[in-house]
C-alpha cells in the first residue's frame, strides 16, 4: 500500500481549528512532528483522558514522546518555550526537541512594541496576541532581528548590541514612549532562557531532511490558519508569517519536494479572535451558543471567539491555496441540536453574486453571505464509527466534500483524542486504521 511519508496539517479557517487535535491524533504514524512558523500566538489543545495539554510552541508530538522539531520560520520567545518544557517535566514527559539557530527569537523588546503598537492604533487594533509576533517578523525581514544563534553569543554578542539600540530607538521615537524598566529584569530572564535551550539546537534543514531520505515520516504542524496569512489572509487583519502549507518548506529548511499530502482542519463552523471582516457572524442566538457550546475562548488570551455559520467561499479558496487533498471536520458536536443548519456558499456584493474572496479589506466588509439551509440533527452521544452518525450530520459533511474538492478524512466530535472517526482509506498514511 501507497502511504503518505510526509504530511502538512494546515488550518483553514482563522485559526484554532483543532489542529492540535488533529495532529496529536495524527502522530501515531509518523517519526517527528515539526512547527514552521507563528511563534506562541498559537495555542494548540490536546486531550487524553484526564490530561489536558496547551502548547503554544512546541510540536504537540511531544505528548506521545516524538521526536519534534521547531523550525527556522517559527519565532521562538525563549521563556515560552523553557516554561513549556518545564510543564512538560512535571507531566513525567522529557520532549526530544530540536531547535533551528536559524529561527528568530522574540525578545522582550518584542512583546513591549507589539503592546505600544495595538495602543497606538486606537480604534484600529488589529487584536493582536501581544505576543510580540509581528515585531519580531519585521525585524526579520528589516535584517535587524536577531536569531537563536546570535542570541546564544548572550548580551555581548555582536549582534546584540546594534539590534538593542534599533529596538531602544522603535520605542523612544516611534512611540515617545520610554523604555520600561521592568525590561531590565525581563531580559536577565531571557539570556538565561536562552541559556538553557543551547542543548537543543541545532541545523533542522539538515536533520530532517536527512530523516526523509532514510525513509522516516514527518508531520508538519501548522498554526493559525490559512485566512491570517500574511499574503492570502484579509490583510491587514493577519498574522505576521504565511501559514499555508508552502511555508512548510520554507519553514524547516526541507525541499518543497518532500512534501508528500496536505491535510486542511475545518471547525464545522466558523470562529475569528481579533479584528476583522467575518461575513458569517451571527450576533443572534445561534452565535452564543456555539461560542458557549463550543467553549469558545481563546487558548492564548482567553478573549471569547467571535462565532458564525460555515464559509465554503472561503473554504474552496483555503483548500485551493493549501492543495488540500484532505479534510479533518472538527467540533461538528457543536452543531447538534442546531435546526436548520446554514453554510455560506456565495457571497453578494452590490446587489451580484460572486464565489471569489475579495482582497481588499473594504469590500470583504461589504460582502454579504448567500445561504444554503440544511437539517439539522439532534445531540449525538460521541459514536464509536460512522455508520451510527446521523443522516443529516453525513449530509453536511458531503456538502463540504462536494463544494470543496476535498475528502473528509476525519471526523472529530469531542475534544479528547478517543472521539476522532476515521474515514476508512481516504488517507493512505493511516494504515493501522484503513
Ligand atoms: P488549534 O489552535 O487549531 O489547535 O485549536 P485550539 O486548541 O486553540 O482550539 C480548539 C478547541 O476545541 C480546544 O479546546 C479543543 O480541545 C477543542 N476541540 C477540538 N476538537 C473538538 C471537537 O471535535 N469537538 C469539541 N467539542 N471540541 C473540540
Ligand atoms: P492557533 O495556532 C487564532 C490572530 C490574533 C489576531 C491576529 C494577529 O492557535 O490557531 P498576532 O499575535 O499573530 O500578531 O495576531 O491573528 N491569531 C490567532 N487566532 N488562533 C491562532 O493560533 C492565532 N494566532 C494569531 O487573534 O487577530
Ligand atoms: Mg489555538
Amino acid at each position: 500500500m501507497v502511504t503518505v511519508q510526509n504530511l502538512v496539517v494546515v488550518g483553514l479557517q482563522w485559526g484554532d481549528e483543532g489542529k492540535g487535535k488533529v495532529v496529536d491524533y495524527l502522530s501515531e504514524h509518523f517519526d517527528i512532528v515539526v512547527r514552521f512558523q507563528g511563534g506562541s500566538n498559537a495555542g494548540h489543545t490536546v486531550k487524553t483522558g484526564d490530561s489536558v495539554f496547551k502548547f503554544r510552541i512546541i510540536p504537540t508530538g511531544a505528548v506521545r514522546g516524538l521526536r519534534t522539531v521547531i523550525g527556522n520560520g517559527v519565532v521562538v520567545d525563549p521563556i515560552v518555550l523553557t516554561s513549556e518544557i518545564d510543564q512538560l517535566h512535571s507531566e513525567g514527559i522529557e520532549p526530544d526537541l530540536l531547535i533551528s539557530e536559524r529561527a528568530h527569537v522574540i525578545t522582550p523588546y518584542h512583546l513591549e512594541i507589539d503592546s505600544l503598537q495595538e495602543a497606538s492604533k486606537g480604534n484600529h487594533k488589529i487584536g493582536t496576541t501581544k505576543r510580540g509576533i509581528g515585531p519580531a517578523y519585521s525585524d526579520k525581514v528589516q535584517r535587524v532581528g536577531m536569531r537563536m544563534c546570535d542570541a546564544l553569543r548572550g548580551r555581548d554578542g555582536p549582534q546584540w548590541r546594534a539590534f538593542e539600540d534599533h529596538a531602544r530607538r522603535q520605542i523612544e521615537q516611534a512611540y515617545g514612549s520610554e523604555v520600561s524598566e521592568r525590561l531590565s529584569g525581563d531580559l536577565i530572564e531571557f539570556f538565561e532562557a536562552v541559556d538553557r535551550l543551547k542543548p537543543f539546537m541545532g541545523d533542522t534543514g539538515d536533520s530532517l531532511t536527512c530523516a526523509i531520505e532514510k525513509g522516516e515520516r514527518v508531520l508538519f504542524e501548522g498554526a493559525q490558519g490559512t485566512l491570517l496569512d500574511v499574503d492570502h489572509g484579509t490583510y491587514p487583519f493577519v498574522t505576521s508569517s504565511n501559514c499555508v502549507s508552502a511555508a512548510a518548506a520554507t519553514g524547516s529548511g526541507v525541499s518543497p519536494l518532500s512534501i508528500s499530502d496536505v491535510l486542511g482542519v475545518v471547525k464545522a463552523y466558523q470562529t475569528r479572535v481579533g479584528a476583522g471582516p467575518f461575513p458569517t457572524e451571527l450576533g443572534d442566538a445561534v452565535g452564543t451558543r456555539l461560542c458557549t457550546v463550543g467553549h469558545e475562548f481563546g487558548t492564548v488570551t482567553g478573549r471569547s471567539r467571535r462565532c458564525g455559520w460555515l464559509d465554503l467561499v472561503a473554504l474552496r479558496y483555503a483548500v485551493r491555496l493549501n492543495g488540500a487533498k484532505y479534510l479533518a471536520v472538527t467540533k461538528i458536536d457543536v452543531l447538534s441540536g442546531i435546526n436548520p443548519v446554514r453554510v455560506c456558499v456565495r457571497y453578494e456584493l452590490n446587489g451580484r453574486e460572486t464565489q471569489r474572496v475579495p482582497p481588499d479589506l473594504d469590500t470583504y466588509s461589504r460582502v454579504r453571505p448567500v445561504y444554503e439551509e440544511m437539517s439539522g440533527w439532534g445531540e449525538i452521544e460521541s459514536p464509536h464509527s460512522l455508520d451510527a452518525l446521523p443522516r443529516e450530520m453525513i449530509d453536511y459533511l458531503q456538502f463540504i466534500e462536494n463544494y470543496t474538492g476535498a475528502r473528509v478524512s476525519i471526523v472529530s466530535l469531542g475534544p479528547d483524542r478517543s472521539e476522532t472517526l476515521v474515514v476508512p482509506g481516504v488517507i493512505p498514511c493511516l494504515p493501522r486504521h484503513a
